[in-house]
């Protein structure tokens, strides 16, 4: 039994931050994404009886404990729900380098889940897949879906929560224009500076008041193909989570040098040419600017002018997660 599935990466305007159930990796807020075209994970799941564990390779390289720990759970939930004891191997390839700075944890679980269960003879459900990879990685859950999609806030205990699409990709032609200002792995990674910041940060629950409305913004702007508004929402998203990160004890401070270059490119383009573009970032240094097609190309070419920065990609609405070969 083998099958094989493909995610894209995605990238939050409304970021999650915080857990409301750590064991459950259910989110404390709510976050909306955009899929991205390109930026892809392709998973092969095939079952061995001939395995005493789960052989699992990314890019190459086998995985072993605790690096392996979130994936061999997914496979384990799967395996109790298709009642099978028959360990795996999985190949996972991502076309975005590990190092670009670009989360492949999204369309990494993304993948599993829906290769996982192929293999594993139980039927392709996007909800149910996109539920397993939230408990890999709660942005994952977003990956199963194709364009603007949303993860609610979820309760305590509440195992069901899965990520819903919003509108398709065809909804409204946006871009991210992602700078790549560092190539190194990141200083922290989200989950264990989620939990800093929850456990040390002053603003940590003027955030979770906070970051509900933000999405509520974000929500209205993306249903009026509002630029304006939906930037001005994501900068204030992204500004909060890394403030109540900064301000934790010790410090999660995730701009370099060239990432302030960066806000600052974004930022004179906006108030000194009058283009509407806006910035994002995540849990690393990348600064990602959100704009209409026609101006895409000038970002980019500012953007890689700017000091520091390596290179840019310039990444468009993409396609839900999908089965490339199933069990025969
Ligand atoms: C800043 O989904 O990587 O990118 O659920 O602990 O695996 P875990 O965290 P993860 O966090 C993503 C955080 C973010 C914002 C976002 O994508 O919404």
């Amino acid at each position: 039994m083998r099958a094989t599935a493909v995610a894209c990466a995605n990238i939050a305007f409304a970021k999650y931050w915080g857990k409301a159930d750590p064991w459950l990796n259910i989110p404390a807020v709510p976050s909306i994404s955009l899929t991205l075209r390109g930026l892809e994970t392709v998973t092969t799941v095939e079952l061995d009886p001939a395995l005493e564990h789960d052989e699992i390779t990314i890019d190459g390289e086998l995985i072993s404990p605790p690096e392996s720990k979130r994936a061999v759970e997914l496979l384990d939930a799967v395996r109790a729900c298709a009642q099978s004891r028959c360990f795996a191997k999985v190949l996972s390839r991502n076309n975005f380098p590990k190092a670009s700075g670009l989360a492949s944890s999204a369309s990494g679980f993304a993948a599993l889940s829906v290769a996982a269960r192929a293999a594993y003879g139980l039927p392709f459900d996007p909800v149910e897949s996109s539920r397993l990879a939230r408990r890999g990685s709660a942005s994952a859950a977003r990956s199963l879906f194709g364009g603007y999609v949303e993860l609610p806030q979820g309760l305590p205990g509440d195992d069901s929560l899965a990520a819903r699409p919003l509108y398709p990709p065809e909804h409204w032609e946006l871009r991210l224009v992602v700078a790549i200002v560092c190539e190194q792995p990141k200083k922290m990674g989200s989950r264990p500076a989620m939990e800093q910041t929850r456990a040390s940060s002053p603003y940590y629950a003027a955030w979770l008041e906070h970051a509900p409305k933000l999405a509520q913004r974000v929500r209205e702007a993306i249903a009026k193909r509002d630029i304006e508004a939906l930037g001005h929402a994501s900068e204030a998203s992204f500004q909060a989570m890394h403030a109540a990160a900064w301000a934790a004890e010790p410090s999660i401070f995730y701009l370099e040098p060239a990432s302030v270059e960066a806000l600052h490119t974004i930022r004179s383009m906006r108030e000194k040419e009058g283009i509407p573009v806006f910035a994002t970032m995540d849990a690393g240094p990348q600064v990602k600017a959100i704009c209409l097609p026609e101006h895409a190309e000038a970002i980019a070419q500012r953007l890689s002018n700017t000091k520091g920065v390596l290179r840019v990609l310039i990444t468009q609405p993409g396609p839900a997660a999908s089965l490339i070969e199933s069990p025969s």
